[in-house]
């Protein structure tokens, strides 16, 4: 029996490459040798952005072009959005009558993004149930492994202790979901800070090659370099690190060695990396091209969501049948 392995990603629109190396990668080499279930959360999405809602559609439909672009493959995973698979709903209502208040103030993950509300009013019900939904979309599936970020973590631990009081409560019916923390290198954005639509410092997986040279040829360096004849630090410049992840040993060798002896100027060090990073994305774009023509995303969503189904409404029943509720 293949594991079974469950993420999945509020729809915030197009992905930029840190969400490919920090996230999709993994997906990728999960897909080999799991059973995995994607999906988008779109019921996430209003937990924090309940006021406007009327870029979701598109966004739903962007990521999920992104994905398939990358190489996630439908025939391989299940692909599909939580609102089409409505056992996520009953399961968290259920949840929620078994998770006390105070497990759900005293997560970290919730405190700090209270802190980051930027304007936004978070006093609301949804917001603070946030990772007992979370929790019924990894469960509903009887996931054992949850690709996620480091910030993630304070949710799945919370997931697994409504696990563990379910399980005690009434029947040893879910397994305790393990989270997979990989390794992401760092993908800094254009202006050093890490990289993140709001902060308008991305490079979108879709961004055509122009679009990339104009993101790339401003791109912050190290501050050092005042002049083309001041020496500088690769490893305090964010370009380097994306040749890092991008370009060739003998390049990034090039550009230290320039770098530190004022060999090269940030713009042919900028110069190098561009066609690197097209190279990438070259493939995606136009597989996201091709998928864009067919149309088909809604399709493979709604198919996704129909397998996901049966899968949820089978658990479902085992839980409706552990709490001693009618069939
Ligand atoms: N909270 C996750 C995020 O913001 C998205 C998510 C919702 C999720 N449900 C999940 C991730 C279940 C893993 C498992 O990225
Ligand atoms: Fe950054 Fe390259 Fe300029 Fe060095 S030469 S500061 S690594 S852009």
């Amino acid at each position: 029996m293949k594991q079974i392995v469950l993420s999945g990603m509020r729809p915030t629109g197009k992905l930029h490459i840190g969400h490919y190396h920090g996230a999709i990668v993994n997906w990728l080499k999960l897909m080999e040798n799991h059973q995995c279930f994607f999906f988008v959360a779109d019921w996430h999405a209003l937990t924090t952005d309940y006021t406007d809602t009327s870029n979701l559609k598109n966004n739903i439909e962007d990521m999920a072009y992104d994905w398939m672009a990358t190489g996630l493959d439908p025939e391989r995973c299940t692909l599909f959005i939580q609102s089409r698979v409505k056992p996520h709903a009953e399961l968290h209502l259920l949840l929620s009558m078994i998770t006390p208040i105070a497990w759900l103030e005293r997560n970290p993950a919730y405190k700090e993004q209270l802190q980051n509300a930027d304007g936004r009013d978070l006093s609301n019900y949804g917001f603070l149930g946030y990772p007992v939904l979370q929790t019924a979309d990894i469960i509903i599936y009887k996931a054992n492994k949850v690709p996620i970020g480091e910030d993630q973590v304070p949710h799945l631990e919370l997931s697994r202790e409504i696990v563990r009081r379910f399980n005690n409560l009434y029947k040893n019916v879910f397994p305790e979901p393990q989270a997979m923390l990989t390794e992401a290198p760092r993908i800094p954005g254009t202006d050093g800070r890490k990289m993140s639509k709001s902060y308008n410092n991305a490079i979108f997986l879709s961004d055509e090659p122009d679009v990339v040279e104009q993101k790339i040829k401003p791109m912050m360096t190290d501050p050092a370099r005042k002049t083309r004849k001041d020496p500088g630090e690769p490893t305090k410049c964010p370009v380097y690190y994306l040749h890092l992840i991008y370009s060739t040993k003998e390049i990034i060798k090039n550009v230290e060695t320039g770098c530190r002896t004022a060999g090269i100027g940030c713009l042919d060090c900028k110069g190098w990396l561009i066609p690197r990073i097209n190279n990438f994305l070259d493939p995606i774009r136009e597989k996201r091209n091709a998928l864009v023509k067919e149309g088909m995303v809604w399709d493979v969503l709604e198919r996704g969501s129909k397998k996901a189904n049966e899968v949820a409404q089978k658990t479902l029943e085992e839980v409706r049948n552990a709490m001693g509720l009618l069939k």
